[in-house]
């Protein structure tokens, strides 16, 4: 990293900034020292020019449509990998070998179990809970069940709760799912594959047995890599900022689940769903364009635009493919919601509102109608996302925790409220 300088001038003084270079991507104007040498904030709400951190984990080119986990592009991984081997080279930097992997495998299959108790916890929650609400409160209460590794200055506590996140939230996953539904839960079976183990614990049913399709399972394993991670966006900003104070890492990542179940964020994908069933049919697809354009009305065309892609989201792209895959395997020949999902990509790619913003299909698009076709209801569908970027929250984590010079994540603000005043009594406000 070097070592070039920005000078800014602030009230007629001229103050030298050093210029900290990555190693592909913007640089950046170290401005840490700003506000002791001038006395001035930077203002960036939404932070759309700021850094938050320096990462080796995830790069995005956003004008050229690029997505690269440690260095590898994600359609190389979705293609050749699977989801554990991504999470490994999400922890560890490197693909694993043979040996690592297969290591790897069996340390995350052993924690596949939730404490016992943890049953009772779910059956508080009414039937019609929304199952994010269940995983914010399940996962944040995995701190309470698992006090031997909560303890973030012991590295061998840090990677025991590590492995325990990425192999339980399947488990607790399908549990939030099967509680909503009157079913039974189904203990997770250790000689399955991840993917395959957490389709079993969400569709199989004690009554018969249960075979899982090779198809779907690889089509979810490769959805799972496409949300692995997404450097700094809301949700792994709330987790290290949650984490920068020292707390323990269910509870990071308790926080991260809360944010992204918002709409603009992992809700997106139960939002796209919802908007293409309102849509309903191709003909009314230009009124919903109309509506998006229209400055006076809310409405947003859900699974379009991004803060970061101002090209096709490259993930977008794989999971296209997978819909047709998964739809393929399913024999279904005519989805009306694809059918509908197919024309408005068309129309929104050539209106010129959608041209001119750089508005283009993200992930979120077409993830909905896979995982309808898969039998997800909706209501699962962010938490499949949580999920998934479970192992990138839980890497972005490790990686702060263990930066020497990482500190408490402390925003300043700019105050736009009363000056100081004198406190006048009920009697005395008239
Ligand atoms: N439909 C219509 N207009 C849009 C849309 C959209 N989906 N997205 C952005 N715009 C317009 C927006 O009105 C604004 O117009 P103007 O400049 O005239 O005011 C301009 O484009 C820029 O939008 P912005 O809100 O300033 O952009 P942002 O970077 O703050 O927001 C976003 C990014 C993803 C929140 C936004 O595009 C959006 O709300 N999209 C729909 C929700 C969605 O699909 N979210 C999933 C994101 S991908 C998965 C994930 O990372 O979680």
């Amino acid at each position: 990293m070097s070592s070039s300088t920005s000078t800014i001038s602030v009230d007629g003084k001229s103050v030298e900034l050093p210029v900290k270079e990555g190693t592909i991507g913007p640089s950046v104007v170290d401005i840490s020292k700003l506000y002791g040498q001038t006395g001035m904030f930077t203002y960036d709400p939404g932070f759309t020019s700021t850094a938050a951190t320096e990462s080796k984990i995830t790069y995005i080119d956003g004008d050229k449509g690029i997505l690269l986990y440690r260095g590898y592009p994600i359609d190389q991984l979705a293609e050749h990998g699977d989801f554990l081997e991504t999470c490994y080279l999400l922890l560890y930097g490197e693909l694993p070998t043979a040996a690592q992997k297969a290591d790897f495998d069996y340390r995350v299959t052993r924690h596949t179990m939730v404490h016992d108790q943890m049953n009772r916890f779910f059956t508080g929650f009414r039937r019609d809970a929304h199952p994010m609400a269940i995983m914010v409160a399940c996962v944040g209460a995995l701190s309470a069940f698992y006090h031997d590794s909560t303890d973030i200055s012991d590295p061998h506590q840090r990677m025991i709760a590590s492995m325990r996140m990425i192999a339980k939230m399947p488990t607790l996953a399908a549990m939030a799912y099967k509680y909503s539904i009157g079913q039974p839960f189904v203990y997770p079976q250790n000689d399955l594959d991840y993917t395959s183990n957490f389709l079993k614990m969400c569709f199989a049913v004690p009554a018969e047995e249960y075979k899982v399709n090779p198809v779907l399972s690889r089509a979810l394993d490769r959805i799972f890599i496409l949300h692995a991670d997404h450097e700094q966006n809301a949700s792994t900003s709330t987790v290290r900022l949650a984490g920068s104070s020292g707390a323990n890492p269910f509870a990071c990542i308790a926080a991260g689940i809360a944010c992204l179940w918002g709409p603009a964020h992992g809700g997106a994908n139960e939002a796209a769903l919802k908007m293409l069933e309102e849509i309903g049919t191709p003909d009314h697809i230009p009124e919903y364009i109309a509506k998006a354009k229209d400055k006076n009305d809310p409405f947003r065309l859900m699974g379009f635009g991004h803060r970061v892609y101002k090209n096709y989201d490259p993930r977008a792209r794989i999971m296209q493919k997978t819909t047709h895959e998964v739809l393929n395997e399913l024999g279904i020949k005519d989805d009306p919601l694809l059918d509908v999902a197919v024309e408005l990509e068309q129309i929104a790619l050539k209106d010129e509102y959608f041209v001119e913003k750089k508005l283009y299909p993200n992930i979120d698009f077409y993830s909905g109608i896979t995982l309808k076709a898969m039998g997800f209801p909706t209501s699962m569908f962010t938490v499949l996302f949580a999920l998934a970027r479970t192992v990138g929250w839980i890497a972005q984590w490790s990686e702060m925790i263990e930066d020497p010079s990482q500190r408490i994540g402390r925003p300043r603000q700019l105050y736009t409220g009363s000056p100081e005043r004198d406190y006048v009594t009920v009697a005395q406000r008239g």
